[in-house]
């Protein structure tokens, strides 16, 4: 199958793809947060190809995408208070919700489970493609499984070209990581993946919200209360080692000394403590968004530079801090906590 590109500001691409969404094919497309490989989420035909172009556990359920608000109320059963006012203030945006399922949501989006998550994406393309679709795009990140999700349409080429006929290229997403996934089908809404949308702003608008201990780290298989806990993640083909910023040099300079290609992944502020080292920084610790925005893309080009070992500042985990360091607990991908392994 030949990869077409088109740009997301021709007039044709919304067209373009819709039509595609309509007779079942996939497409990947920009969102705010990482690229996403759109399929109609109420055909459990495109629905499956969407997992076989990522080479993706078939246990690990998808998002759908809406538009618009009544767009939700036919996908699921009930719409909590609380939900209705997170999708308020934070619709459209980089929040997921996971709500009890309605029956015409295919299994093969929700792998069987009884619930759907749900989110509407803020980038106007995302949102002009799904509303002339007409119909909710399931889309996971637009990377083969396992490997960091991309930010810009080069990205998904190198992953899925060949696989899927077209992708919208964008340019550079904003937020950088996946959408927050906060379940609201229980009695106490509760974070399974932080993201963009932070714990601190949810509470703010409804109270009290859990964070699940596999929001972090890793956890064991049979605690992990979404699937896509149990997968180890965006991860460089390079070994990824996370340290404290006084602990990089002694590590960096360990591998080289090993004849590894080595490189410090460190913010602005810390680049100078490594003169003579290979430094490629992630952004600025007074804005962890910055870092939110570059992370995966510097995961990719330090794999294209050929690099064997990425010593990894950690970055502290208030606000968007725990979702860096979520997703980069799972790239070193060290076994789960308490499993004694
Ligand atoms: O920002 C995003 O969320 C991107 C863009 C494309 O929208 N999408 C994305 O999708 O990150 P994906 O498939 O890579 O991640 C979806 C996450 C997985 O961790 C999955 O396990 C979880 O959401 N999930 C989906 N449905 C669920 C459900 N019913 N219950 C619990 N977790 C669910
Ligand atoms: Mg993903």
């Amino acid at each position: 199958m030949i990869t077409q590109v088109i740009d997301a500001a021709d007039k044709n691409a919304v067209i373009l793809a819709a039509d595609l969404i309509k007779r079942g094919e996939l497409v990947a497309f920009p969102t705010e947060t990482v690229y996403g490989l759109g399929g109609n989420g109420l055909d459990a035909d495109a629905v499956t190809k969407i997992y076989e172009a990522k080479g993706r556990p078939a246990d690990n359920p998808l998002i759908l995408h809406i538009s618009a608000i009544d767009e939700l109320y036919p996908l699921v059963r009930e719409v909590p208070e609380k939900a209705l006012v997170l999708a308020d203030k934070f619709w459209p945006g980089p929040l997921t919700m996971i709500f009890k399922k309605a029956d015409i949501v295919p299994n093969a989006v929700t792998c069987g489970l009884d619930t759907v998550a749900i989110r509407m994406p803020s980038h106007p393309f995302a949102n002009a493609f799904i509303r002339t679709a007409g119909l909710p795009i399931a889309a996971p990140s637009a990377n083969r499984s396992g490997s960091p999700s991309p930010t810009e349409a080069k990205f998904v080429f190198d992953d899925l070209s060949g696989r899927i006929p077209l992708i919208v290229d964008g340019g550079r997403c904003t937020v950088g990581l996946e959408s927050t996934v906060i379940s609201m089908s229980g009695c106490i809404p509760t974070i399974l993946r932080p993201g963009g949308v932070t714990k601190e702003v949810i509470e703010a608008e409804i109270g009290r919200v859990d964070i699940h201990p596999g929001a972090l780290r890793p956890v064991a298989v049979d605690k992990a209360a979404s699937p896509g806990m149990k997968y180890r993640h965006y991860a460089p083909k390079a070994k990824l080692v996370l340290v404290d910023s006084g602990a990089a040099r002694e590590k960096y300079d360990e591998a080289v000394c090993n004849g590894l290609n080595a490189a410090i992944l460190a913010s602005e502020e810390t680049a100078a403590f490594y003169g003579g080292c290979r430094v490629k920084i992630y952004g600025s610790i007074a804005r962890p968004e910055s870092i939110a925005a570059n992370l995966f893309r510097c995961l990719r080009e330090l794999d294209a530079e050929g690099t064997d070992i990425i010593v990894c500042e950690s970055t502290d985990t208030n606000g968007i801090g725990l979702a860096i360091m979520n997703r980069l607990y799972r790239a070193e991908g060290k076994p789960p906590e308490g499993d004694g392994k």
